[in-house]
């Protein structure tokens, strides 16, 4: 099994990118998103929404809020856990929730929960390599987000 990585020449690349696998996510998959800031994580995430049939005026930006929840063919939950050094205690119910649930999530900075995640979850890495390129490294773990990996780059 082999990671599969793309160069995404442009935001719009980055989203389309996103909304094929989203388009093939299922309940309970989990995306775990990590890369520096800027990297594209939050335009991936608008990708999956679009994918997922979620009506694009929902989809906020970015804000201090830890978690949103978006209604589509799945709902979507969206983590963004940036502000969270340390996951505060009170926390770990809701998120524990959300990762073993029916709902699709996709986390930024997923390294911080990394505790949390589940048995299998897709990963996915964000590297700026130039002003309007972002390498994007997609790894499984576990059979079924490996399968997704697979699909994503079948479609080449
Ligand atoms: N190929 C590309 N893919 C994605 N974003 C790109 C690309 N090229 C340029 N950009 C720009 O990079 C920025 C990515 O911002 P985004 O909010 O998605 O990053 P992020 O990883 O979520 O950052 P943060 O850690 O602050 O949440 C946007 O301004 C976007 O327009
Ligand atoms: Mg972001």
């Amino acid at each position: 099994m082999r990671p599969y990585t793309r160069v995404c020449h442009s935001p719009a690349e980055t989203r389309a990118l996103a909304a094929r696998l989203g388009e093939r996510l299922g309940a309970g998959d989990v995306v775990a998103l990590n890369g520096e800031l800027g990297s594209g994580k939050t335009e991936f995430v608008h990708g999956l929404a679009q994918g997922l049939e979620v009506p694009p005026q929902l989809v906020a930006s970015p804000s201090f809020t830890l978690a949103h929840e978006y209604p589509g063919r799945l709902t979507l939950v969206h983590l963004d856990l940036y502000r969270l050094e340390d996951l505060p205690p009170e926390l770990l119910p809701d998120l524990e929730e959300y990762l073993s649930g029916e709902s699709v999530v996709a986390v930024e900075w997923a390294r911080r929960l990394a505790a949390l995640l589940p048995g299998d979850y897709l990963e996915v890495d964000l590297e700026i390599v130039g002003e309007n390129d972002r390498e994007l490294t997609f790894v499984g773990h576990g059979e079924r987000s490996w399968g997704l990996v697979r699909g994503l780059a079948a479609q080449e």
